[in-house]
């Protein structure tokens, strides 16, 4: 339990993660160079985003800062239960501040939509949210970007349940560098 033999099949490779990923990034820089004010700060979802976090932030041209807020939805299984609390605030001041919040997967959406609002609340002056994987297929709550955000994707991912890259399940395979979906033997029993 726990290791690459657990994988049924990988779906991006670590050249394939990091090719994108670059591409993100200057993708994002591009956006954001001409944003007036202080540094941007780029948001991590811990426990999740904290690899792709890392691997952004590196390839990122401009000045920024680095924070992490964590959310509580999941548990120990493979269903959100639809009411994420925040459950480890910023440590920084994002007043007057664009953000971009990081994530590794947006699933249901609850997670941002729960965090987008709060991110204003706290004063950001715009809110943009860059997630590695989106799954649209499994999408229940709507969240609106504000303050001009835009929403960066690294891939879309079909509707299995995957790992690595900072992925788990029960807090295992978040060191695979690749994305692999998960053998369902591995959660079904
Ligand atoms: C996972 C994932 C996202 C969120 C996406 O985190 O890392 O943060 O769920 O799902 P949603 O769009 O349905 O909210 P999880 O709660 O498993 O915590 P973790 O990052 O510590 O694994
Ligand atoms: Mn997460
Ligand atoms: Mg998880």
């Amino acid at each position: 339990m726990g290791s690459e033999f657990d994988i049924e099949r990988i779906l991006w490779t670590e050249q394939e993660i990091a090719g994108r990923v670059a591409e993100l990034a200057a993708e994002i820089s591009g956006d954001l160079i001409g944003a007036a004010g202080p540094p941007v700060v780029f948001v991590g979802v811990a426990t999740g985003a904290f690899l792709f976090l890392a691997d952004l932030v590196r390839r990122i041209t401009l000045p920024l800062a680095v924070d992490f807020v964590r959310v509580e939805s999941y548990g120990s299984g493979t269903e959100s239960n639809g009411a994420p609390k925040i459950s480890s605030d910023l440590k920084i001041d994002i007043r007057g501040k664009h953000v971009v919040l990081v994530e590794d997967i947006v699933d249901t959406g609850n997670t941002v939509s729960c965090l987008i609002p709060h991110l204003r609340t706290k004063g950001a002056i715009s809110v943009s949210v860059c997630t590695f994987l989106d799954k649209p297929a499994r999408r229940k709550v709507h969240f609106e970007l504000v303050g001009g955000g835009k929403f960066y994707r690294g891939f879309e991912c079909p509707d299995s349940f995957v790992v690595g890259y900072g992925m788990d399940y029960d807090e295992l395979y978040r060191n695979l560098p690749y994305v692999g979906v998960l053998k369902p033997e591995m959660y079904n029993k």
